[in-house]
């Protein structure tokens, strides 16, 4: 079977969508492992009430970033894991873990990237004043949300939008957009060359 890994930080919402995804038969893989560097985030919670295996560890009881990436990476190898999906894992990740698994790597970024990377993407869309931003699921290559772009959705801006309003448009389309696009993964659809996708879909 197709064995997913996800790293979170936070409320896992997306986390939750994908693995029930996965559960259910949407998607033809099975999300064995949640990855979390904050031991009391909520998305901990959530993988125990699914049954999910947890490595949450503060990355600050390790000497180094990459020595802890380094232990991840062991447990990664050692369950077979053929996809990592970062769903709001909010730490630059380094070589040790992009090297290895890069083309099997992919985060997801509230906005429609190369707009707005880094934190608060709602909150930047406003800011601008731009009427369309959206989500985006990419490749990831070790820098903050770059890499190759797999799928990206559009989300309007309205006139009254707070950040929380448009937030919540927002989730709401990567709660689709994420689960869809790991299904095109697992069933071999998505094709990375010279850093380009391109997705057979027939
Ligand atoms: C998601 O909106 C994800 O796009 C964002 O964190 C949120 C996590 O929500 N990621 C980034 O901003 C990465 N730069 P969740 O914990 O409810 O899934």
């Amino acid at each position: 079977a197709f064995k997913i890994a996800v790293m979170a930080s936070g409320s896992g919402s997306n986390f939750q969508k994908l693995a029930e995804a996965a559960r259910d038969g949407r998607i033809p893989a099975a999300i064995e492992l949640l990855v979390c560097d904050k031991p009391s985030a909520k998305v901990v919670e959530r993988a125990e009430s699914l049954g999910i295996d947890t490595f949450a560890f503060n990355p600050k009881d390790y000497p180094s970033r990459e020595a802890y990436e380094q232990e991840i990476l062991n447990k990664l190898l050692e369950l077979g894991i053929d996809l990592i999906v970062m769903a709001g894992y909010m730490r630059l990740i380094t070589p040790v873990l992009v090297e290895p698994y890069y083309g099997k790597l992919i985060n997801i970024h509230p906005s429609l990237l190369p707009s707005f990377p880094g934190l608060h993407a709602a909150r930047q869309a406003l800011a601008a004043g731009v009427k369309v931003t959206g989500v985006t699921v990419h490749y990831v290559d070790g820098g903050m949300d770059t890499g190759p772009i797999i799928a990206q959705r559009a989300v309007e801006v309205l006139g009254d939008d707070t950040e929380d309003t448009l937030y919540a448009r927002i989730q709401a389309e990567e709660h689709v957009l994420l689960p869809d696009t790991v299904r095109l993964i697992a069933e071999g659809k998505v094709l990375l060359e010279d850093r380009k996708v391109t997705i057979h879909n027939s």
